[in-house]
């Protein structure tokens, strides 16, 4: 327990070191611009793995599986259903596969020294949110290789931050972008390229080219989602996208299974897609932002009783946690859950340049 109190406090200490000094060492996206992609070279060939020969090729391509990182991101289970195979062979391929990815330097070896995974955390890409306020919060943006997700009741500045992010992410790494495409699943309605076009003009970009980068889906109900989700490494080399948003990831999943007897049934098909994006997240080092409403919780005699949706399986999948909240016009973001940022909150906005800095911030930058 105490070891677990100094941990803590050592990656708190490090972080809020990251905070105050003036050149932090975090966002080090412009030495990376030089940097191949790897994961967005498909040179290898499903019938590189060993074991694998044209007659289960043939199998995983009718499976949706054309490639090998699909195959090292694929789960077991739902494999040997669609191969009709065993759980332990779908289990060896999806193995062989992530070691070739290994033996060919794309995915990382199963145990690395801890200086080597420092090394790796200083190459992880980040995405600025348009806001400095909340650039800092998450220590410089978000993460690619990590899933974040915004959560707040309607009308906290989600969607928002949804769109603003697409908009950032196609722009140069020396902007702060990923130079990009991104990937927008829409299951609320609620994306407007309007409101993209909106954000670029006021920023001064080019909207018709950001408009551009942004490919949209349109999402109607769970199983559509979850196809979608099965099938986004695809859509993810065919993009050439950096950022995938899917928001919001529970709204069908809650609407669809509303009785306590499907609840189980529910989480298990969240389960299922939640640990399919984390491997996306990792293998294809990518952003995912996913957003996600309350619920009240009733039994909080103190503090706010809003927690966020989806249960433990939501809080497990999620590597951040922010909530968000309204205050009047300007909203309150807050680090809920993270394995090394501060506990912090902070302020911010929304204007027709989309997620925005309060009006003391930029004056306060600008006097300086
Ligand atoms: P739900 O999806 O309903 O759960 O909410 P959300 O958290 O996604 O809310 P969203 O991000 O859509 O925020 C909506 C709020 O953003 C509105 O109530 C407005 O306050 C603000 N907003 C949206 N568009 C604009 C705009 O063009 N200009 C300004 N100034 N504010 C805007
Ligand atoms: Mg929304």
């Amino acid at each position: 327990m105490a070891e677990k109190k100094h941990s803590e406090r050592i990656k708190e200490e490090d972080a809020i070191n990251a905070l105050s000094s003036e050149s932090p060492e975090i966002s080090t996206n412009d030495e990376l611009e030089s940097k191949p992609i790897p994961t967005m070279i498909d040179d290898l060939d499903i019938q590189d793995i060993p074991g694998i020969g044209p007659t289960t090729a043939k199998k995983l391509r009718d499976a949706g599986i054309l490639t090998v990182m699909d195959l090292a991101v694929a789960s077991a289970e739902e494999l040997s259903v669609e191969i009709n195979s065993s759980k332990e062979s779908a289990a060896a391929f999806i193995i062989a596969a992530q070691q070739l990815l290994r033996d060919s330097n794309l995915l990382d070896k199963e145990f690395v020294t801890a200086d080597i995974a420092l090394e790796k955390r200083k190459s992880m890409l980040r995405c600025t949110t348009g806001s400095k306020a909340l650039d800092r919060l998450l220590l410089g943006g978000v993460e690619t290789q990590a899933v974040t997700e915004f959560y707040g009741e309607f009308g906290s500045g989600k969607s928002q931050i949804c769109h603003t992010l697409c908009v950032m992410a196609s722009q140069p790494v020396s902007e702060g972008g990923y130079g990009s495409g991104s990937i927008y699943i829409d299951t609320e309605g609620t994306f407007r390229p309007e409101r993209i076009d909106q954000i670029a003009v006021s920023r001064g970009l080019d909207p018709a080219s950001v408009l551009k980068s942004i490919a949209v889906c349109k999402v109607y109900n769970s199983s559509h989602l979850e196809l979608i989700v099965k099938d986004l490494g695809k859509y993810i080399n065919d993009f050439k996208a950096r950022l995938v948003i899917i928001d919001s990831i529970i709204s069908l999943h809650r609407a669809e299974f509303a009785g306590r007897g499907t609840l189980a049934d529910r989480q298990q098909r969240l389960n299922g897609m939640l640990h399919k994006i984390i491997r996306l997240a990792e293998i294809y080092n990518i952003t995912v932002v996913i957003t996600n409403q309350v619920q009240s919780s009733p039994d909080t005699f103190f503090g706010d009783p809003t927690k966020a949706a989806g249960g433990n399986v939501l809080g497990h999948a999620s590597t951040y946690r922010i909530y968000l909240r309204k205050s009047g016009e300007n909203r309150t973001a807050k680090m809920i859950d993270s394995p090394y940022h501060p506990y912090s909150d902070t302020k911010f906005t929304v204007t027709e340049r989309g997620v925005d800095d309060l009006e003391e911030e930029t004056s306060s930058k600008r006097g300086k």
